[in-house]
């Protein structure tokens, strides 16, 4: 098996230690402007909510990118600990392979810190509080109680729609916030490089795997979605709690059900249809399983509807 293409940890090395940033230059000094919305609405999903004024869709938009940040810092948790068993199996190795995970798993940390700090100066500016879902380590054990290759897929495929979110939705909208804005970019050109360095590792893992192992990643993949999706709906009755507090009176019944609906759908596309369909993703499933990629496709589209 062959998914690395020209990618090599010597390129990865090489471009982080080019292209390395820190949080302070990522915010320089700013704070976010609350006349503007932080996130694309291909992401934020309030646009087409018929019972909600402007303000209260800009708001929405506000709280979705705090969450947002929320959950990038909350799915990221796992992933310094995953990397960092993965130096570990060849630490007298290749300095190379080692040094550029080492890098991999600080810029991890580096991105939790910069999304913390996002949520302390959202909640100051904000005025109102948000309720975040809770359970982060919890999260994070559950996914390294995964087989290996389980919690390489799931990195795999949150690095890819980190991507796609940046390249796709939010670089070529200057409407949007410019500290919001900049969150994303940053955490893009690590993410470009993290996104090839797991296509290393798994086809280091994969080769070293039989093919009901590899299928039984797929379908650990598969249920560790599910989980995620029980987290994305937690925080939809989160967010509309933290709205009305924010427009100082309650929603009627049938106006959250309609606020769910569409906010359900857009959780749902980006954090899991996004990377479930990523063409990178796919390439990757269909090298690794013969039965992998339909029922991704399927889930994919099940959650889609
Ligand atoms: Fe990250
Ligand atoms: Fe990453």
């Amino acid at each position: 098996m062959m998914l690395t293409h020209d990618f090599t940890y010597e390129r990865c090395l090489e471009a982080s230690v080019r292209n390395a940033w820190t949080v302070d230059d990522c915010f320089g000094g700013r704070d976010f402007d609350f006349g503007k919305s932080f996130l694309p609405d291909r992401i934020a999903g309030v646009n087409d909510i018929t019972c909600l004024s402007d303000a209260e869709k800009r708001a929405l938009n506000q709280i979705r990118g705090n969450s947002y940040c929320h959950i990038f810092a909350f799915v990221e948790e796992y992933i310094v600990p995953m990397v960092m068993d993965n130096a570990r199996s060849d630490v007298y190795g290749d300095e190379t392979r080692l040094r550029s995970l080492l890098r991999f798993a600080e810029e991890e940390t580096k991105h939790q810190e910069m999304m913390e700090r996002a949520r302390k100066q959202f909640a100051a500016g904000f005025g109102v509080d948000c309720g975040l879902v809770p359970g982060r380590e919890a999260v994070a054990q559950a996914v390294l109680a995964t087989s290996p290759l389980t919690a390489l897929l799931l990195t795999s495929m949150i690095e890819w729609f980190t991507q796609l979110h940046y390249t796709e939705h939010v670089r070529d909208r200057a409407e949007l916030d410019a500290l919001f804005h900049d969150l994303l970019r940053f955490h893009w050109i690590d993410e470009s490089r993290h996104a090839r360095i797991d296509s290393l590792l798994i086809d280091e893992l994969a080769s070293t795997l039989t093919p009901d192992e590899r299928e039984t990643a797929i379908d650990e993949l598969l249920q560790l979605g599910g989980a995620v999706d029980g987290l994305l709906a937690q925080q939809v009755e989160l967010d509309i709690d933290a709205l009305e507090t924010t427009r100082g009176y309650t929603f009627t019944d049938t106006e959250r059900q309609e606020i769910r609906t569409h906010q359900q759908r857009a959780y749902r596309w980006t954090f899991l249809v996004s990377g479930l369909e990523h063409p990178k993703f796919v390439s990757i499933v269909e090298q690794l399983s013969s039965d992998g990629s339909a029922k991704i496709a399927a889930t994919a589209q099940a959650l889609a509807a």
